[in-house]
């Protein structure tokens, strides 16, 4: 099945106002190739004023509470990024787990507040370097599907797995292709087992050190359906040049 190429932009904890006319440009490139499903998803402070002015791209959200509303200070609801513009949430961010200990559990709570507003979900996964160096990195990878994936074809049609090496991640160090085809094929065949058929039209994103040098090549690879990029997509010349690649 082809699937729509999606790559999306993870700006992380970077972007000021000044950020948003880099935001105009990444759309405007985005109008330029409608056949490719581009994403950016800015800090909170930036949803709002990112998703009045795009046309061409949608805007998420790098995370969301589990909870719809409530006494949880400094967090931020599904429910509250759809209403600010959002159509996508990433969720289960290795810096999530690393930084705010968020499990599996906790990711596909979140998750599934995330459907019930009607968001986008880009579930990450990836393994460590140790547990690459262990031989388990498709164990590992298997084990958070199984532990964070929300069930039924409803939930299916509106996800999409990153699959990012934490060792790959802001270190300009990217696995082999045969390592990236050897994991998207696992995932493919875990989403296979787990959704049936509404398996097949999740698209699977690569992520950890994408840009404009390795994209071609990344993007090339079975089933890879796109990438999640972090530091190359903070300008639209970068961002640009990888959402062409796709
Ligand atoms: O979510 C994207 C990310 O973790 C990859 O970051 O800077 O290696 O592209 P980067």
């Amino acid at each position: 099945m082809a699937l729509r190429p999606y790559v999306v932009g993870n700006w992380k904890m970077n972007g000021l106002r000044a950020s948003l006319a880099e935001a105009r440009a990444i759309d405007r490139v985005a109008a330029r190739y409608p056949q490719v499903d581009v994403g950016v998803a800015p800090p909170y402070t930036l949803v709002l004023a990112l998703a009045e002015q795009a046309e061409h791209s949608a805007v998420g959200g790098q995370d969301c509470h589990a909870q719809a509303k409530g006494a949880f200070t400094g967090d931020v609801a599904a429910p509250m990024l759809a209403d600010a513009g959002a159509g996508f949430v990433i969720l289960g961010h290795s810096e999530r787990r690393a930084l705010h200990g968020e499990s599996d559990a906790l990711v596909q709570a979140k998750s599934t507040a995330a459907l019930a507003a009607g968001l986008g979900v880009i579930l990450c996964v990836g393994e460590t370097e140790a547990e690459r160096d262990a031989g388990e990195a498709i164990k590992v990878v298997a084990g958070q599907l199984k532990g964070s994936l929300v069930e039924g074809a409803a939930a299916a049609a509106k996800l999409a797995v990153a699959y990012e090496p934490v060792w790959a991640i802001g270190t300009g160090r990217v696995p082999s292709v045969e390592d990236v085809a050897a994991m998207h094929a696992a995932i493919r065949a875990e989403l296979l087992a787990f959704y049936g058929d509404a398996g097949a039209a999740v698209r699977i994103l690569y992520g950890g050190s994408v840009n404009a040098g390795n994209a071609v090549e990344l993007l090339s690879v079975p089933e890879v359906g796109g990438a999640l990029v972090g530091g190359a997509s903070l300008t639209a010349e970068s961002f640009g040049a990888i959402i062409h690649a796709a």
